[in-house]
């Protein structure tokens, strides 16, 4: 388990990363992750860019969510109280406006019983998982999404936020993270190939095989 100076630091290279990559732009995204040995939670703080965190200046949440050190915290607090409260198996979340999956985001309808991304590859049923909910637009930073996106993380690692962006959990920080890239070059060849002739999706055997030895 990271100490808290090894997290601080974890989360300023995986937003670098994020952001080199371009799965990130201005001051967009924002990450969270658990102290070990339930001491709250470090969080980005509000419109920093993920390219240039600071350790020093990272948010920390005690485990009341209460904000006691750092710069003041993203203004998605609730939305990483939400999925971190209903997944304690969760170590981490990520929240970012990665362009094809805020595309899928654009496109997916709510309550769709389609998935918003077919299961095309290994790596998105084995990070991701089944279960990809989507959920209807709200302004960033709207408190009131809490309870729907709470619910919603019941059943899922990852979810869509309409016209928004995705929302990614994982077990330990570089889980969370590995699942929002998956998530992005998942949504990046669900837009290449839709609509295509031939395209094949794994079916339901494949994907239950790969969730019995991955999942
Ligand atoms: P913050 O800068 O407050 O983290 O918000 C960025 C964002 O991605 C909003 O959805």
């Amino acid at each position: 388990m990271s100490t808290e100076s090894e997290l601080r630091e974890a989360i300023c290279a995986h937003g670098r990363l994020l952001y080199g990559r371009g799965y990130c732009v201005g001051s967009a995204g924002n990450i969270s992750a658990r102290l070990p040995d339930g001491g709250g939670v470090l969080m980005t703080p509000t419109n920093a860019c993920l390219g240039r965190l600071e350790p020093g200046r990272i948010s920390k949440l005690d485990t009341s969510w209460r904000h006691v050190s750092g710069d003041k915290p993203s203004k998605e607090v609730f939305m990483h109280r939400a999925v971190l409260g209903s997944r304690p198996e969760a170590g981490a979340v990520v929240h970012l406006h990665s362009t094809h999956a805020t595309a899928i985001c654009c496109l997916a309808v709510p309550g769709d019983p389609a998935p918003p991304i077919p299961p095309l590859t290994p790596y998105f049923v084995m990070r991701v998982g089944r279960s990809l909910p989507v959920l209807p637009y709200s302004r960033p930073g709207d408190p009131a999404m809490e309870p729907a996106i709470a619910e919603a993380a019941k059943g899922a690692r990852a979810l869509l936020l309409g016209n928004h962006g995705p929302v990614v959990s994982g077990k330990t920080l570089d889980d969370a993270v590995w699942a929002a890239e998956e998530l992005e070059e998942a949504a990046r060849l669900a837009l290449m190939l839709r609509g295509l002739p031939g395209l094949r999706a794994l079916d339901g055997r494949q994907v239950d095989d790969l969730l019995a030895a991955f999942g």
